[in-house]
């Protein structure tokens, strides 16, 4: 692929961009109660993680998506998928003809509170930019992905950041790099606002654990980089919800921590598990034992920040 420069704007004279996009975990995820739009108000952070999808996309004719890899054959290929909403968005934004071929390889699980769904429409934003050399700044790209999904903006951005609004207002802060995550993905997804609909349900019924405060223990840990420190600090305040639907959810967790995991949380909605690690050694060492433990479908390790969707040669 060769990338051409003019003025600043990277776009392609090849007519074909890769992009790498990560998958994002939350370290605090404060829920606020439901608001009058159907969404409710978070305070989170967000960590990118080296989970990630590759969309390729090439000049063409019309717009068509095709998917390998991780879950593809249960994704939609039409306006279902958030991928090809994104091309059509960032062509009704710039005047440009929605026409691309997309095709994407999924490593991040479907469905499983890792926003797969939502890096994919980062990662068509970013590409179809690039593609037709429409040369968005991050921040127009930002403000079309907020529309695309709460999720997006973070994955436009990466690395670790503050997220307030219904999380796509994001602001970067200081983590360091280095932090080491066992993940452990779940056999089948859970539908993420059904999450928030049994977060809601049990507040009412008064049995949710007290709502997270603001994530000012979480950042401070951050800064410190002692990732025993980090592990008391996670928290999310969809775990209880997401262990309610998926109640197996919580023998994973206890099995991370009896293996000797620093902290065990689920990742958003669910049903991903993660677990901290000291260092890439006990990352390893832990996978290997929690995959023994027969807990979940598979074992994957991560590392986190990285950079947000990027293109890539
Ligand atoms: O923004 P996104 O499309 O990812 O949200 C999917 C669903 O998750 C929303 O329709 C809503 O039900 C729920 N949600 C929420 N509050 C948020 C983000 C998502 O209730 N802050």
């Amino acid at each position: 692929m060769s990338l051409a420069y003019e003025e600043g704007v990277e776009f392609d004279a090849s007519g074909s961009v890769k992009v790498r996009v990560p998958a994002k975990i939350n370290l605090h995820l404060g829920c606020g109660p439901l608001r009058p739009d159907g969404f409710h108000d978070l305070t989170t952070v967000y960590q990118a993680i080296s989970l990630y999808d590759d969309l390729h996309v090439m000049r063409a004719d019309d717009l068509t998506l095709t998917i390998e890899g991780e879950g593809a054959a249960a994704l939609p290929v039409d306006e279902g998928n958030l991928a090809i909403r994104a091309v059509q968005a960032l062509a009704a934004h710039t005047g440009h003809e929605p026409l691309a071929r997309l095709h994407l390889t999924k490593h991040i699980p479907v469905a499983g509170g890792l926003a797969g769904g939502s890096a994919d429409a980062a990662a068509a934003l970013v590409a179809c930019d690039a593609l037709w050399g429409t040369g968005l700044s991050r921040d127009e790209l930002a403000k079309i992905a907020a529309d695309l999904g709460s999720d997006v903006p973070f994955l436009i951005l990466g690395g670790t950041a503050l997220g307030t609004g219904r999380g796509e207002q994001v602001n970067p802060v200081l983590a360091g790099g280095g932090w080491h995550w066992v993940v452990a993905v779940a056999d089948g997804g859970l539908s993420t606002p059904e999450v928030y609909r049994e977060i809601d349900r049990l507040r009412d019924l008064g049995i949710a654990p007290r709502p997270a405060g603001p994530p000012d223990q979480l950042l401070a840990a951050l800064r410190q980089h002692d990732p025993a420190v980090l592990a008391a600090a996670l928290v999310n305040d969809l775990q209880a919800a997401a262990i309610s639907l998926r109640p197996q959810l919580r023998n994973t967790l206890r099995a991370g921590k009896d293996e000797g995991a620093l902290a065990a949380l689920v990742s958003g909605s669910g049903p991903t598990c993660l677990f901290l690690a000291e260092s890439s050694e006990h990352a390893s060492l832990l996978a290997t034992r929690l995959t023994g433990r027969g807990v979940c479908r598979t074992v994957r390790l991560a590392h986190g920040p990285v950079p947000g969707a990027r293109v890539f040669a």
